[in-house]
């Protein structure tokens, strides 16, 4: 008997995770993964937080624990110390009883949960027209998580001026400008994926003045604070421009990179609203959307984070770890930039140390990408993006050599 499932077609495997695939079957010995999206440390390996090692104790020893069903919306101790992190405990917003938030499986659990929001009840209800805006180039997954929630229309903004390896800040301006009214903004709170590069403080607030005279909405997405500055409260700082200005706006947090909490699925989906009022009737309707997608969220990781947020010590310690993390990387950034200086590698590498975050736009272009992963055994995205975290003491000459290699001889 045939197949039920006869008709369904193979899909193509996320780049990522197929990169990583190929490297894990690479027999040389020189092999380098500068693919993924995690943090690792000089050693190469994953780096579990020290403080959350600390805390994962304390949750172990605890007998009021329990693995009751968590409340729809999630950990209250949670959501609320999430938003206070990206909004600043003295936000107005906050003591003003307007900001809720919605406890969600990983930072894209967050724009998913926030997109099928908008797509129900953003500009008339169900209008699928609306136009969603993602920087280009974004993180590959912005596109399709706002058209599986049903939006039609994903349309790219202006971002990346790769002449000039920087911001296209009056491309990204003449779009804001252009666009139908409404229209919905993917905003990368910092530390730009894969670019390395950000809006400075009188661009965000040139970026915030059309938004707000053009009534577009705003969808922050903070999945790197923290890794950006190596300071928490300066990576927020577009997200509390924006909140002090009066936008009504949405900001999905991921936990998964600044406390290395990947695999546990912990994100935050912070609701600015007018008023408290507003704020109760989306966050019932938020309640219906959770119900149907997985009803309740997990809760060991939403544990560390509250623990962790909401004690001063830990609170410290927390802060300390992601400065370390960050600290990495601009070790890295400045190391790599001086062996490609060294060895005179043809083209200006500046950007190197003036993109920030966990990656860097390297300016490859697909038939260099192409030869570093063949010829090299070096592995990195299509785009020409590299994490920064993939190189240590040990590799980091021979991925200079190998980029010195591929730009004398691929053009
Ligand atoms: C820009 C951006 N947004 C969201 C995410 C999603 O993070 P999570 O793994 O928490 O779902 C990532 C992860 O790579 C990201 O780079």
């Amino acid at each position: 008997i045939m197949s039920v499932f006869r008709d369904v077609t193979q899909a193509v495997p996320v780049a990522v995770f197929k990169l990583s695939q190929d490297f894990n079957n690479d027999q040389d010995p020189n092999k380098v993964n500068l693919g993924v999206g995690a943090y690792r440390t000089d050693e190469g390996l994953p780096w579990v937080l020290p403080v959350v090692k600390k805390v994962e104790k304390v949750i172990a020893h605890d007998d009021r624990l329990n693995h009751e069903y968590l409340p729809i919306l999630g950990l209250p101790q949670f959501r609320s110390w999430a938003s206070k992190i990206a909004l600043g405990a003295a936000s107005p917003a906050v003591q003003e009883d307007r900001v809720g938030a919605v406890q969600c499986l990983g930072g894209t659990g967050a724009l998913r949960i926030g997109a099928e929001f908008l797509r129900r009840f953003h500009n008339g209800s169900n209008n699928t027209k609306t136009p969603v805006y993602v920087s280009a180039p974004t993180w590959e997954n912005h596109n399709a998580v706002f058209a599986s929630s049903g939006f039609e229309d994903v349309r790219s903004y202006k971002y990346w001026d790769a002449q000039n390896r920087g911001l296209d800040l009056a491309g990204f301006l003449g779009d804001l400008e252009t666009c139908p009214e409404h229209s919905i903004f993917v905003l990368h709170a910092c530390a730009h994926n894969p670019t390395g590069t950000d809006p400075t403080q009188e661009q965000w607030m040139k970026i915030a003045e059309v938004m707000m005279r053009r009534r577009l909405f705003v969808f922050f997405d903070s999945a790197y604070q923290g890794f950006a500055s190596g300071d928490l409260d300066k990576d927020a700082w577009a997200i509390r421009y924006f909140v002090s200005m009066g936008f009504e706006m949405f900001c999905a947090q991921s936990f998964s990179k600044n406390f290395g909490l990947y695999n546990e699925r912990v994100g935050n989906l912070t609701i600015v609203a007018r008023d408290p009022d507003n704020l109760q009737r989306v966050l019932s309707q938020m309640e219906k959307i959770v119900r149907t997608t997985w009803s309740n969220p997990p809760s060991q990781g939403a544990r560390l984070v509250a623990i962790t947020l909401s004690d001063p010590g830990l609170f410290e310690d927390w802060k300390a770890n992601v400065k370390t993390m960050a600290d990495r990387v601009l070790l890295m950034r400045a190391q790599l930039q001086a062996k490609l200086q060294a060895l005179g590698t043809p083209g200006t590498w500046g950007h190197i140390t003036q993109q920030i975050g966990m990656f860097s736009f390297t300016g490859l272009n697909p038939k260099q990408v192409e030869y570093m992963v063949k010829e090299r055994h070096v592995y990195l995205m299509a785009s020409g993006r590299i994490n920064m975290c993939g190189l240590t003491t040990k590799n980091i000459d021979y991925v200079a050599q190998s980029i010195h290699a591929t730009v004398t001889s691929v053009q």
